[in-house]
């Protein structure tokens, strides 16, 4: 690698027959001997600017409750918002930059990672901020996307007017002012319950009138149809789809949208089902995979755990577990022709893993199989532990 780039890929044999004798002066090597060299892994849908925990909660659906049971008892999103807007801008910086750390260490080097737990202007503009601020001079290579159709506020409910006006604040208000302060997609949280499909609509519509791309968490906890509004909207990814129906899953390949999963919150929260990822990977469409890292239905910055979950829960193979984590994963968030895959003018970004074939990514469950990382040619964690600089 050059700079930041990967100027070209091939054995060592090969290298010193094209281009003479190696390592040059100046050279970083990195021994790779009973490793595995794969790029660097993208997590494209996380939440990870918040404040405050729900463990309680974890416990409370060990006793029975679901996850809508436990949101239709006050707690749930709204009490992570509650949380977020009570917390000064450094405490927020300092928490999403801890989970930028622990991401790296896990072989993450790019991600997206949403607002949503601010559900007003003054607070989602706190969350974007406070992931700039993380961001900024990290490894980690961040993009925003705009979530204010994560839920409905509580000083928003009781009534479909006050409902509308809370959507109608979102499209006119909000989504204008994180698209100004940098924010790349817009989502929403099309649900039973929370938005229904023309709200949803609605609000994917004014994202994208004010320059921003649609995604959308679809077909979560029933199935409303978001993967097919997913591909009436154009959408580059519909998101979860544990419910989504055959005839979304074939409208989302038509369209070319990504399917992103997230077996980790199935397990989470305790859903006794997975994502179609098979009938998905069958139909065409391209399947990536996240963390969904967030206090309430996946609380983990590790994607290996999540690979762990993709093959044992939904069947991948270890090869398209790795293809979800890097390549469609860099596609779920527009970032294919730059990420997701070892080749000369991509970003250098490498992760080696401990043992000597792909299959150790997993095989070795509940521990970091990742030892070291470069993000953007610059070593990064050696040892399983950060370099500092
Ligand atoms: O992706 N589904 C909505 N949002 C998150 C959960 C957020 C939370 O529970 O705080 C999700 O699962
Ligand atoms: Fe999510």
């Amino acid at each position: 690698m050059e700079g930041e780039d990967i100027a070209w890929v091939g054995t060592d044999e090969e290298y010193v027959r094209l281009h003479g004798e190696a390592p040059r002066q100046g050279d970083v090597v990195l021994d790779g001997r009973g490793k595995t060299a794969l790029p660097g892994f993208v997590d494209p849908h996380t939440h990870i600017p918040w404040a405050g925990y729900r463990e309680n909660e974890f416990n409370e659906r060990l006793k029975g409750k679901s996850y809508a049971e436990i949101a239709a008892a006050g707690g749930g999103i709204v009490s992570t918002v509650d949380a977020t807007r009570r917390a000064p801008l450094e405490e927020l910086t300092h928490l999403t930059r801890a989970r930028l750390d622990r991401m790296l260490l896990h072989g993450t080097t790019f991600c997206e990672a949403k607002t949503g737990y601010g559900l007003d202007l003054p607070t989602e503009r706190k969350q974007l901020a406070a992931l700039k601020a993380a961001s900024d001079g990290h490894p980690v290579g961040v993009v925003a996307t705009a979530l204010p159709g994560h839920e409905v506020p509580l000083e928003r409910r009781g009534s479909e007017a006050l409902k509308a006006r809370y959507v109608a604040e979102c499209c006119d208000e909000i989504l204008p002012a994180l698209a100004a302060d940098g924010a790349r997609f817009v989502d929403v949280f099309c649900e039973h319950g929370v938005f229904g499909l023309e709200e949803s609509r609605r609000i994917l519509e004014a994202g994208k009138a004010c320059g921003l791309l649609p995604r959308l968490h679809a077909d979560e906890l029933t199935p409303l149809g978001g993967a097919r509004l997913a591909a009436e909207v154009g959408a580059l990814s519909a998101d979860h789809l544990l419910f989504a129906q055959p005839e979304g899953i074939h409208a989302m390949a038509k369209a070319g949208v990504v399917a992103t999963l997230l077996p980790g919150t199935s397990v989470f929260l305790r859903m006794n089902r997975y994502a179609p990822a098979r009938e998905m990977v069958a139909a065409g469409v391209a399947v990536a995979l996240g963390t969904d890292c967030n206090p309430g239905s996946s609380y983990t910055e590790s994607l290996p755990a999540v690979a762990f979950f993709a093959t044992i829960g939904m069947g991948l193979t270890i090869e398209e577990t790795l293809t979800a984590m890097t390549l469609n994963a860099a596609a779920s968030v527009g970032e294919a022709a730059r990420r997701g895959s070892l080749e000369p003018g991509k970003a250098a970004d490498v992760v080696l893993v401990d043992g000597r074939s792909l299959e150790h990514l997993v095989y070795h469950y509940g521990v970091n199989p990742v030892t070291d990382v470069v993000a953007a040619g610059r070593l990064v964690v050696s040892g399983a532990r950060p370099v500092t600089a």
